[in-house]
């Protein structure tokens, strides 16, 4: 049954996507208001003005980290989809993962004067406020993957992380059964905890294990998204926890760390449960790890990059009220559809 639902799931991916790499996922969004609709939008949209018509365009893209595989990935979609569109410059800025870096390079970008500002905040609150004086000087502002506070924003694009971890929790649930674990200890391996898809990922995923009390998070830490941190954090929790069942870890590059700790404490991986998230179609990328036997399952996580440029046209085009959320595609992997998803994305 759960090949079925995969395997229609994927025809269905498949065909929408027309063998777009992650961040092409289609977005499932409201399509944007047929021409003649107003311009002008209400408050919160940041289009309370219409949109002067120019020959250019000049688009900040504020990233929180281009230090990081998936980070870049986004950043060289936008450019790609960017260079369809001759009327689109865009200047790219790197929090390098710190809030106020970005918060200052949001207001570089306004004293720049921006058409538009794509922006995948670092944390949270932190970005709140300038995303909305951004919004408030009338500068649209497309927030994509992570998100801010409130909705002083123009539209939210990105996949849905509780439903990602919601999955990763069900197989989890489904894998300790299997297995006949009683307990079944999970170690969780956390993202940055002022970042939304961090809170998102670990609150699905503890829904998605509810109904069954025998499965239990038996260590949870954090390494902020990245793979340098994740080792020595996943090395202190096995070696505080050396009967866990599973390794339960936000991104693939921390799913990474956590194996080479296991194997550093000498566990035997064909007995672990590991699970990654971000898919990426890359040779060091989760797609390619689940394929060489590696991470078990991951989830391909679009970065939404190519998304991100066409509202951008269709907004600074005058004429269109975007949906305020655009939800992409996201498909779970494991060694039965590794192969074709890698494929199907374009993995080289
Ligand atoms: C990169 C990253 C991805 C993750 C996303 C969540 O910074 O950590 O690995 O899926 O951010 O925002």
């Amino acid at each position: 049954m759960r090949s079925i639902v995969r395997g229609l799931l994927l025809l269905i991916i498949a065909s929408l996507t027309l063998a777009a790499g992650p961040g092409m996922a289609t977005a499932q969004g409201t399509p944007s208001a047929s021409p003649g609709a107003s311009p002008v939008a209400g408050p919160g949209t940041c289009l309370t003005q219409p949109i002067e018509q120019k020959d250019s365009y000049l688009v900040g893209m504020s990233q929180a980290n281009e230090g990081e595989p998936w980070r870049q990935a986004m950043n060289d979609q936008i450019e790609a989809a960017a260079a369809a569109h001759p009327n689109l410059e865009v200047v790219f800025a790197d929090a390098a993962q710190d809030n106020a870096k970005q918060v200052a390079d949001v207001e570089g970008f306004l004293q720049q004067g921006i058409d538009l500002l794509i922006i995948s905040p670092n944390e949270a609150a932190p970005l709140t406020d300038v995303v909305a004086k951004a919004c408030a000087e009338g500068v649209p502002v497309i927030v994509l993957d992570r998100k801010v506070e409130g909705d002083q924003y123009t539209m939210w694009i990105g996949a849905d992380n509780q439903i990602i971890g919601e999955q990763a929790g069900a197989y989890t649930a489904a894998w300790c059964a299997e297995q006949g674990h009683d307990p079944c200890q999970i170690g969780e391996i956390r993202g940055l905890e002022g970042s939304t898809p961090a809170q998102e990922r670990g609150d699905g995923f503890r829904a998605g294990i509810a109904s069954d009390p025998t499965v239990q998070i038996t260590a949870s830490q954090n390494a902020d998204w990245l793979r340098e941190k994740a080792i020595p954090v996943s090395q202190s929790m096995l070696q505080a926890n050396p009967d866990l069942n599973v390794l339960y870890a936000h991104n693939d590059p921390m799913a990474e760390a956590a194996i080479i700790s296991a194997q550093n404490n000498g566990l035997d991986l064909d007995s672990l449960l590991v699970i990654g998230i971000d898919g990426l179609p890359t040779p060091d990328g989760g797609l390619r790890s689940v394929i060489d036997g590696r991470i078990d399952v991951t989830y391909v996580y679009p970065t939404g990059g190519a998304e991100a440029i066409d509202w951008a046209t269709q907004i600074l085009g005058g004429n269109t009220t975007p949906p305020k959320e655009v939800v992409l595609d996201t498909v779970e992997v494991t060694s039965d559809n590794a192969q074709q998803v890698y494929e199907q994305f374009g993995g080289q």
